[in-house]
C-alpha cells in the first residue's frame, strides 16, 4: 500500500479529486491512503506566518525554511509510528517547474517502486527558500509551464501514480495497451452506434477477426504516433 503525504497551505483544494471516481475507490478499498497536512499548522506567530519577503529585495514573499523544515520533520516522524506491515519506505518530492519533467516511465517506476510513503511538498508565493531543496530527495515538474502552486501537480502524482496500483483500475490489463505505454499512442475506440450523421465505425472493428482487429489497432497507433507525437517514437 501507498500513502501520499500532502503539505499545502490549500487543503481544500483536494477535496474534490479525490473524493470521486477511481481515487475514491481506492481510498475506500483501502490500495492507498492519502494523508493531507496543513502548512499553516507549523506557521509562527499569531498570525501562523510561513512566508516572508525575500533576502536582497524583489517582488513576492518566499515561505520560510524553518517552517517547512519542521513540517518536514514532523510528518517524517508521523510516518515512523504509523503502524507498519513490512518495511516502510519514504520518498520526498518537492513539485516545482524547475524539477525533472513527469513522464509515464516516471509514474511507472514509482508506482512499482519500493517506496511505501511519498511526502509531497506544494510550494507557492513567489517560491520557498531555497535550503528546502536540501531535504528532499526528488524535484518534479508535471511540464513547462507555471502554475499558482504545486497542488495540482501533487494531485497529477497521485493520480498518475494510483492508477498503475494493480486492482486500482477495474481491468487490470487496461493499461498494457494504452497511451505512452510500449512509447506509442494508443489506437482509436469506437461504441454504438454503428453509423451516426454520416459518420461509420471502421468496417474491420465490426467483423469479429481478432487477429485482424490486432494488427489494424497496432497499425493505427503507429501511424497516430507518427503524425502526431513523432518524438515518441525517436
Ligand atoms: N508548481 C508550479 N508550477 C509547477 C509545475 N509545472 N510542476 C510542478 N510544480 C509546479
Amino acid at each position: 500500500m501507498k500513502t501520499f503525504h500532502i503539505l499545502t497551505l490549500f487543503p481544500k483544494m483536494f477535496e474534490g479529486p479525490f473524493s470521486e471516481s477511481m481515487i475514491k475507490r481506492a481510498l475506500t478499498n483501502g490500495l492507498i491512503d492519502i494523508k493531507i497536512y496543513n502548512l499553516r499548522d507549523w506557521g509562527l506567530g499569531k498570525h501562523k506566518q510561513v512566508d516572508d519577503t525575500p533576502y536582497g529585495g524583489g517582488a513576492g514573499m518566499v515561505m520560510r525554511f524553518d517552517v517547512l523544515s519542521n513540517a518536514i520533520s514532523n510528518i517524517q516522524l508521523t510516518i515512523s509510528k504509523l503502524p507498519k506491515s513490512g518495511v516502510r519506505s519514504l520518498k520526498t518530492i518537492l513539485l516545482t517547474p524547475q524539477g525533472e519533467k513527469l513522464d509515464q516511465k516516471k509514474v511507472r517506476s514509482f508506482s512499482s517502486s519500493k517506496f511505501t510513503d511519498f511526502i509531497l511538498i506544494c510550494g507557492h508565493y513567489e517560491g520557498f527558500d531555497e535550503r528546502i531543496r536540501d531535504l528532499v530527495d526528488e524535484e518534479l515538474s508535471i511540464g513547462d509551464y507555471v502554475l499558482t502552486g504545486g497542488e495540482i501537480p501533487a494531485m497529477v502524482l497521485v493520480d498518475s501514480i494510483s492508477r498503475l496500483i494493480p486492482g486500482v483500475l477495474g481491468k487490470e490489463e487496461s493499461h498494457l495497451s494504452e497511451t505512452f505505454e510500449n512509447n506509442l499512442l494508443e489506437y482509436p475506440h469506437y461504441t454504438r452506434p454503428e453509423k451516426f450523421n454520416g459518420r461509420k465505425v471502421p468496417e474491420i472493428l465490426l467483423f469479429g477477426d481478432h487477429k485482424k482487429i490486432e494488427e489494424w489497432r497496432k497499425k493505427e497507433a503507429e501511424t497516430r504516433t507518427e503524425k502526431k507525437r513523432p518524438d515518441l517514437l525517436s
